[in-house]
């Protein structure tokens, strides 16, 4: 199977498969204030993800690019929805055009709908530094997604099957790029042991791609006889893979994502440590579905949350959100506790 027709078969199954809610933030609650001493008005969106600024703390993360027309046509649209509400936005993946020239196309679109946003690119941890440096080139990137997807690998029938020299390979790339390098999974979560080794060698900026989401073990298990199920519910939930890395590398600039489906979900990820919070699905769903407009309805909307929750929190700004007391209950709270990771940080600060 063509590289192209496996993009459009992604977003095929990644759309048709609904995962039941597992992202762990479901077991985090804010402890209500009263008296917050803030109004509407006081509350800031923007964030720092190290020396990036953003406007807002949510962006659209990897999907697409390299499946040919149809694939340009959506990151089109999805650039015009990330400049018209000021979100960052990583595109798909760009392994497919730099070993097919007339590919690239379907990624430079979105520097050239966006030409001053903040766009993120993407290549697989299989990438030499070469490689790297022409994904971010080529679309005039200011970060760099590098992403770890080993599940995925082995579930695809034509995935890889070695991972020898993963951890080497990063740390050539981050010491070549004068971009940020953000190392994320794509949908089973970052350990503490991973954040350490990652840190070890160099990373600052760290995505969790937790599980709970969009889930890659389901998607490729769809495109393949003899499915492993094992690995369907293979992953750490995004909300315990947040905790995870933060505590253990606290100089680290966190992202969340993975099944961050609501304000609210993001609003917790924030909470627990994020600076930024990434979603896939659910708007590509939306976008494809509804169109431009309606997705950025959407994220208009999410912003309005923000600024709502916020408010009742007394939070003026997503640094205030991470100071706001919140208790962890059920199994994200056993998860922790088993992992000797601290829960009453947050329920007491
Ligand atoms: C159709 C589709 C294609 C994706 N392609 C990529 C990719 O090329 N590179 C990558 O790092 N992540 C890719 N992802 C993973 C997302 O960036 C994200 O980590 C994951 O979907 C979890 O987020 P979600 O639950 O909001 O979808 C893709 C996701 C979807 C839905």
């Amino acid at each position: 199977m063509n590289r192209a027709r496996r993009k459009l078969e992604h977003i095929e199954h990644a759309l048709s498969i609904e995962q039941e809610r597992a992202n762990g933030l479901d077991d985090i609650a804010f402890v209500h204030q009263s008296l917050p001493n803030i109004g509407t008005n006081d509350v800031q969106l923007h964030t720092a993800v190290g020396e990036l600024s953003l406007s807002s703390p949510l962006f659209i993360n990897a999907m697409t690019g390299g499946g040919g027309r149809e694939t340009m046509a959506i990151n089109e649209q999805l650039a015009e929805v990330a400049k018209a509400c000021g979100l960052a936005m990583a595109v798909g993946s760009q392994m497919a055009a730099i070993k097919e020239e007339s590919e690239r196309q379907t990624f430079t679109i979105v520097r050239r709908v966006n030409e001053n946003g903040i766009i993120f690119a993407n290549i697989g941890s299989e990438a030499t530094v070469d490689e790297a440096k022409r994904a971010v080139e080529m679309i005039e990137a200011n970060a760099l997604q590098l992403h770890l997807n080993v599940v995925q690998e082995l579930v695809m029938p034509e995935g890889d099957r070695d991972f020898t020299g993963t951890l080497q390979r990063i740390e050539r790339i981050v010491r070549a790029m004068d971009v940020p390098v953000i190392v994320k999974e794509v949908g089973f979560g970052i350990s503490k042991e991973t954040a350490r080794k990652l840190v070890e060698i160099g990373v600052q900026y760290i995505d969790v791609g937790g599980f709970g989401g969009t889930n890659f073990a389901r998607v490729e298990n769809e495109r393949r006889n003899d499915r492993l199920m094992y690995f369907n519910e293979w992953g750490i939930s995004t909300a315990a893979s947040i905790v995870e890395v933060t505590q253990t590398a606290p100089n680290v600039s966190v992202l969340a994502s993975g099944g961050i489906r609501t304000a609210v979900d993001a609003v917790k990820a924030l909470a627990l440590g994020a600076v930024a919070v990434g979603v896939a699905r659910p708007f590509l769903k939306i976008l494809i579905e509804q169109g431009v407009e309606a997705l950025i309805d959407e994220i208009t909307a999410w912003h309005a949350d923000f600024t709502r929750m916020m408010t009742a929190l007394g939070a003026k700004t997503v640094s205030d959100l991470q100071r706001a007391p919140l208790v962890i209950s059920g199994k994200t709270h056993h998860w922790l506790t088993e992992r000797g990771l601290q829960t009453k940080l947050y329920s007491q600060r």
